[in-house]
């Protein structure tokens, strides 16, 4: 029998049974994407999934994380409330509660925001303070003392002027953890997007199996690609009943030049088809431009239901992705429940802010399979 595609299964595995266990600690949670990919192998090599502690400070991404970790430890704050101490300093009083109450953890992951160095942005912007955020990473590892941690952000992160990326490997390097990181495209992982990321593993010496080395362990064996067509070519005419499949509403002339575009066949709109304000700058190529079905999607950001703000028009119809396509892009499968999102901006955000799972799978499938991660080894 032909086996399910993995994005339409819907019902959602028992991430939370079985007898070993695989306790993981999210920090900067969002809607829990890192914490899924970390399940699904888990799930895969037989393990349970337990997260003692995720944390993020907005509401409406965790109320979607809770939604689909119910057994998750998940709260609603900022993470240096959590591990407020400095760097190499004793560890603070609450700092020591939240380590006596979390316990043994295999696997510390976050992605710490990254507006402040994404290239997405302006330039100027690499001194952002919220880069910081970044070696908190590098403090509650300190505090909590994982086997492996996994620090996940944009390439550009290796440019920030705080130095983080530096910083951060001296500071797990000085604690007792061999420290390495890489630059991940995200198409190699089998996600039909062309994103970018940047992921710093931090092991344990102890927990690092004779013979190996942690660069070893970031060698991911390559993964089927997939165009666009493999993940959303089933939703081209999807029921509008959930509000995950609504597309967003278009302006009358951004509906004629989608329209434009898929009756001339053409993937970039004519400087002249542009708004005013948007002609003559031919850097964004991208924006007011239509998808392909059989190529990856550009990078989905909070942006995808609005022409203006990149790629995102339909390979097909004259409208821009649906939630539930953005999801799907991002690697969420339809079991990963979206609906605790209250508003139609928070779902985009969520979904735009969110890391692919298969990201966190597939280092969690190696580290498994090598016996560096294995709670009871
Ligand atoms: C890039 S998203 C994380 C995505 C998530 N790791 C995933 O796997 O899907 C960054 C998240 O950090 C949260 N955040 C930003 N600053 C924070 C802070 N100081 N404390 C806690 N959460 C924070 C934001 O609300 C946002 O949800």
């Amino acid at each position: 029998m032909a086996s399910r595609h993995p994005l339409h299964e819907v019902r959602r595995p028992d991430f939370e049974l079985g007898e070993r266990h695989l306790r993981v600690v999210d920090l900067f949670a969002g809607c829990g994407g890192l914490t899924l990919g970390a399940a699904q192998a888990a799930h895969d090599h037989g393990l349970a999934i337990e997260v003692p502690l995720a944390v993020d400070f907005e509401q409406a991404p965790s109320d979607v994380f809770k939604a689909n970790f119910p057994k998750a430890n998940a709260h609603v704050a900022a993470v240096e409330s959590y591990f407020d101490g400095a760097i190499g300093a004793e560890p603070t009083r609450t700092e020591l509660n939240v380590s006596e109450q979390v316990g043994a953890v295999d696997l510390l992951i976050g992605g710490p925001p990254c507006q402040g160095h994404s290239n997405l942005n302006n330039h100027t912007r690499r001194d952002d303070p919220k880069n910081r955020l970044y070696l908190r990473m590098a403090r509650a590892a300190e505090v909590l003392r994982p086997r492996v941690v996994v620090i996940e952000n944009v390439p550009a992160v290796v440019h920030d002027s705080q130095q983080v990326v530096t910083r951060t490997t001296e500071e797990l390097t000085r604690i007792g953890y061999r420290v390495a990181a890489t630059r991940v495209e995200l198409v190699q992982l089998g996600i039909p997007q062309t994103r970018r990321r940047h992921i710093l593993l931090a092991v344990r010496s102890d927990a690092l199996t004779a013979g190996l080395s942690v660069e070893d362990l970031l060698k991911f064996e390559p993964q089927n690609t997939h165009d666009l067509r493999w993940a959303i070519g089933d939703l081209e005419h999807a029921s509008t009943d959930r509000w995950i499949d609504v597309p967003s509403r278009m302006s009358p002339e951004n509906q004629k030049r989608i329209q434009w575009l898929i009756d001339h066949d053409e993937l970039n709109l004519p400087n002249e088809r542009r708004p005013k304000c948007h002609q003559g700058d031919h850097s964004y190529v991208s924006m007011y431009g239509r998808l392909a079905w059989s190529q990856p999607a550009q990078t989905i950001t909070s942006g995808f239901g609005s022409m203006g703000q990149g790629r995102y028009g339909h390979p097909s119809q004259p409208r821009t992705l649906t939630p539930h396509e953005a999801a799907r892009i991002q690697g969420f499968p339809d079991y990963f429940r979206f609906d605790a999102a209250v508003t139609r901006t928070q779902l985009s955000v969520i979904i735009g802010n969110a890391v692919p799972p298969a990201l966190s799978r597939v280092l969690t499938t190696r580290l498994i399979a090598l016996r560096v991660l294995d709670s009871d080894s």
